[in-house]
């Protein structure tokens, strides 16, 4: 267990950067919003495969939440998130300011169009713009060699890594598979929120997603039939359904019949809680 260094300052930041890059040092980064779990931890833990020096952010990033989200009640605990980071080999934890990651001079904001549309882009507008622009900014300050992101939230991996080949960014993006509590369930920050009765409500989505993923096993291609099929599990302990979708792995594009590596996507709310999850297919 090793303490982990917090910087505050954006330019402390770059500075600490700079000097370890000087040293001929790799960093890996790990971008978080914080309220870390073991899916957070096991991108740390994969991150130390990728660089010398580990820097974790940790930043709840107002402009990728919209105005009914949870930006207000997203869970918070520095000093657990420290402990946590520690125990894995941290070495710096990168916590910023909103007022100083957005002065009141910033314009530029990062659009990635097509592989922004649709699915959580859909029902969150400005969601992705919000979420590159912050991660295009981090890497911008923190200058990492490699940086590392959970398959978890699959089209913002997908965003992201679209985002780093336009832009020629110099940074190496991996993804990692998702982590999931004993029974299933994909390990989310918002987990938190749920009551003891809509915890096992929220098993549906990954029981949804793993009897189309069985279908799929067993020879069945056609998209809406396997979606129906997650459809099924999921209603009736669903509050809502946002969607469930069958999309290309790589392009995220829709896909009618399952002929290549494919993606079964679903988000949905159980009470005031929107969970996400996926699983591939092939
Ligand atoms: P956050 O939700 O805190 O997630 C940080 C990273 O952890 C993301 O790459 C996410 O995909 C990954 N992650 C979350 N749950 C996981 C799980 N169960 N298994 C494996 N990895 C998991 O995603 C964000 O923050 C933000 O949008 C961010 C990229 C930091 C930009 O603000």
């Amino acid at each position: 267990m090793s303490s982990v260094e917090v910087i505050n300052s954006l330019s402390a930041m770059s500075a600490w950067s700079e000097a370890a890059r000087k040293r001929g040092e790799r960093i890996a980064f790990v971008p978080t919003m914080g309220a870390l779990h073991a899916g957070h931890l096991s991108l740390l833990s994969a991150a130390r495969e990728h660089g010398d020096r580990l820097v974790l952010s940790i930043f709840v990033n107002p402009t990728q939440f919209g105005p009914n989200e949870d930006l207000a009640r997203y869970p918070r605990d520095l000093d657990g998130d420290l402990a946590k980071a520690g125990g894995v080999g941290t070495d710096i934890a990168f916590v910023p300011e909103a007022k100083d990651m957005y002065p009141p001079e910033a314009q530029t904001f990062v659009e990635v169009r097509q592989v922004s549309r649709g699915l959580c882009g859909e029902r969150r507008p400005g969601h992705f713009v919000g979420v590159a622009t912050v991660v295009c900014k981090l890497f911008g300050i923190v200058r990492p060699h490699a940086a590392l992101f959970g398959e978890k939230d699959f089209q913002q991996l997908a965003v992201i890594r679209r985002m780093v080949a336009d832009l020629s960014l110099p940074v190496e993006v991996v993804g990692r598979p998702t982590l999931r509590e004993q029974d299933g369930l994909a390990m989310s920050s918002r987990n938190a929120y749920l009551s003891t009765a809509d915890r096992q409500r929220a098993l549906a989505i990954f029981q949804g997603l793993s009897a189309a993923r069985e279908r799929f096993l067993a020879g069945t291609r056609a998209s809406a039939s396997l979606a129906e099929t997650a459809l099924a599990k999921m209603q009736g302990q669903m509050d809502s359904i946002d969607y469930v979708e069958i999309r290309d792995a790589d392009s995220l594009a829709p896909v009618k019949i399952v002929d290549r590596a494919a993606v079964i996507l679903a988000a949905a709310h159980v009470g005031a809680t929107r969970l996400i999850d996926n699983l591939r297919l092939g």
